[in-house]
């Protein structure tokens, strides 16, 4: 069918989509009026649209489409499991290949801490799973008390109803009566805004000596964990100096509590190693990974935990008794050899190779932006990066949020065939698949910029300009 020829279905879509699809964090009553954006087809680093536009996706889906779009291997991959045996559950003692090869292959690739692995549907509920796993760790290991969890301002931990209230983004807490009693914040590393940007060493001593002190406030015997991403992503992409996750690693294990990193973006190779934790050698009690562990091609996320944590659990319960955390999807079969695949493309086929080798025409390409009028700060780490738009550079100060500059930022990338994340504060989100060539960066920068200046051409940008 040709795009014109399915024009007329899109617009039935449309209405359909208006009507009855609630969308993941979107405003209901603005979205029945506005409409969807259908998207038909991808391939490489493209998507389609109903109208026939092509975009590029500057953002890999919602960071997760890491090998790009239409890798015909891990098609493939899941077409012959699905024919082989397309469900097994893990219940009574059942299991799948895939599902074993994917656990010791986490293992292998992961931090040496790391050897037990819970295989979820997706990011949300590697967290949630964790928690779990955390509560029942305290219990059985007798510290009862210890049900306080610490995380980053800013940070993101998925939309589960415990997990939602780590997450410390107030749109995920109206209304839905969190964050708990027992979950608690510090600030986020962000050298951007603080007092010396260039002075690393003050901003991990400020993180360390922020989680002292919520730990110090609700005592050690109270406090369970510290959850944080190595690199904030839902938060705006807060890129912490060098060395702030293995002292903030360092600090947990001082204070008796543990560090479990949140690696659902970084992991699989966004910020270059295979996980962020690599870079700085840190070794976590329990990591949660998802989006790029099947490149989003069907959902999967994991839990991975320690051996201390597992065996407190395991010889916790009464002899013989289950562990009652599961579902009827975990470990599937078909996302296990999705997984398989995509790992196998990550190492064997060389994406995880690309993505080091451009990450430079990346980084390079968001800092040649800090001379546009609009952009105040660029920030990067391997394929994850972002620009904070701001009215001035030298007060640093933002937009007033009637100009809607997010939405309209949004709208006219689209326009100009580029899809990245436009955050509520004026944040532009960047996360290209690790298959991108320095051409393909060319093309995403060439439009970046266009969108930058058609947006400045507006006179009321132009006028909230302070400097
Ligand atoms: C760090 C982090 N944790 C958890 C999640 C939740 O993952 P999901 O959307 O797959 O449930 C996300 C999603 O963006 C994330 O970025």
């Amino acid at each position: 069918m040709t795009h014109s020829e399915a024009l007329p279905q899109i617009a039935a879509l449309d209405a359909l989509d208006r009507a009855h699809l609630i969308h993941p964090v979107a405003p209901w009553r603005v979205h029945e009026k506005r409409g969807p954006n259908i998207l038909t087809g991808a391939q490489g680093i493209w998507l389609t649209d109903g109208k026939g536009q092509q975009l590029l996706d500057a953002f890999a889906g919602l960071w997760c489409v890491n090998v790009g779009y239409g890798q015909e291997s891990v098609v493939q991959a899941a077409a012959e499991q699905m024919r082989q045996l397309p469900y097994a559950t893990g219940y009574f003692h059942f299991s799948s290949e895939p599902a074993i090869r994917l656990a010791a292959k986490l293992v292998q690739i992961s931090p040496a801490s790391l050897q037990h692995v819970y295989l979820t549907l997706g990011g949300s509920e590697s967290v949630d799973a964790a928690v779990r796993f955390i509560v029942q760790y305290h219990n059985a290991i007798g510290k009862p008390g210890k049900k306080h969890f610490i995380a980053l301002e800013r940070g993101y931990h998925g939309s589960s109803s415990t997990g939602a209230g780590l997450t410390a983004l107030p749109v995920f807490h109206r209304g839905f009566d969190l964050p708990l009693p027992t979950q608690h914040y510090i600030p986020s590393p962000n050298p951007y805004r603080a007092a010396n940007p260039a002075d690393g060493q003050a901003i991990i001593d400020a993180s360390v000596a922020a989680l002292k002190a919520k730990v110090a406030e609700l005592g050690a015997e109270n406090v369970a964990a510290f959850f944080c991403e190595p690199i904030q992503g839902s938060g705006g992409v807060i890129v912490p100096p060098k060395g702030w996750l293995k002292a903030m690693r360092e600090a947990a294990r001082a204070l008796d509590i543990l560090f479990v990193v949140d690696e659902v973006i970084t992991g699989f190779g966004r910020t270059g190693p295979m996980f962020a934790c690599d870079a700085e050698g840190v070794e976590p009690d329990l990591m949660t990974v998802a989006k790029g562990l099947t490149s989003g091609y069907v959902p999967m996320g994991a839990t991975l935990m320690s051996n201390k944590v597992y065996s407190a659990i395991a010889d916790g319960a009464p002899k013989g008794a289950p562990i009652g955390h599961g579902a009827t999807y975990s470990a599937h079969p078909v996302s296990a050899a999705v997984a398989l695949e995509v790992l196998r493309l990550y190492e064997e086929g060389g994406v995880l190779a690309n993505g080091q080798r451009v990450a430079s025409a990346f980084g390079q390409g968001l800092d040649d932006l800090l001379s546009h009028p609009l952009v105040g700060d660029s920030r990067h780490r391997g394929l994850l990066g972002a620009l904070e738009l701001v009215s001035s550079k030298s007060t640093k100060a933002g937009f007033d949020a009637a100009l809607d500059l997010p939405n309209r930022m949004a709208a006219t990338a689209y326009q100009n065939g580029i899809v990245f994340r436009a955050f509520g504060d004026n944040i532009l989100g960047f996360a290209p698949a690790l298959t991108f060539t320095e051409s393909d960066f060319g093309l995403m920068f060439e439009r970046l910029k266009k969108t930058l200046d058609d947006v400045l051409a507006a006179p009321d940008v132009r006028a909230a300009l302070k400097d």
